[in-house]
């Protein structure tokens, strides 16, 4: 019978513990990449979740560019970028973020999206939510309509989805250990 997507999502993982720091498990989605199939269907899966519900895809640097751009394809939408401080030219909107090891900045060019146009945030991985939840701010920030966001996994145990409430979270793999 049929794989589902989701394991096969599962078989081509790689976790490698204690990577950048200890104590962070981190999810390598080398294998992933490298799977052209593979990847079309988790961006296709991301895209039906919210199915003709989006103008836009917005993908968050530097995983979700990946991600984000065959979701866009596979959808046939158009594709932003939300770029970390200091690589968008041109008038700008930032929002800075903590992150499980450190903080950072995310930018997004101030003429992104048309004025209430329909956004689908796209990343690989919701941990705490903060990458997110400033996708969301620069999403607010141009005027567009925030639909969701699409992950491939949520990290079980930080309630990621929590802090982005009330907007929609789709994951292929809820609470991943
Ligand atoms: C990683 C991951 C998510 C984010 C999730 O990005 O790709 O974007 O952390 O964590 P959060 O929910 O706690 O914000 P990171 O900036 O570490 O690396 P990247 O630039 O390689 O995507
Ligand atoms: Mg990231």
């Amino acid at each position: 019978q049929p794989t589902t997507v989701a394991d096969e999502l599962r078989s081509a993982l790689r976790t490698f513990p204690d990577f950048p720091k200890p104590g962070i498990n981190f999810q390598d989605f080398t294998p992933v990449f490298a799977q052209p199939r593979l990847l079309r269907r988790i961006a296709e899966s991301l895209a039906a979740a919210y199915d003709g519900e989006f103008d836009r895809v917005l993908a968050v640097e530097a995983r979700g560019f990946v991600l984000g751009t065959t979701v866009a394809a596979v959808a046939d939408r158009p594709l932003a970028l939300a770029r970390k401080k200091g690589k968008l030219p041109g008038p700008v909107f930032s929002a800075a973020y903590d992150l499980a090891y450190g903080t950072d900045t995310l930018e997004l060019q101030q003429d992104a999206f048309a004025p209430g146009e329909r956004v689908l945030v796209v990343d690989d991985v919701l941990a705490s939510g903060g990458t997110l939840a400033a996708a969301a701010g620069l999403v607010a920030e141009c005027r567009a309509q925030l639909v969701g966001f699409s992950v491939v996994m949520s990290l079980a145990g930080l309630d990621g989805a929590a802090r982005l409430a009330p907007a929609r979270v789709f994951s292929l793999l809820p609470d991943h250990a």
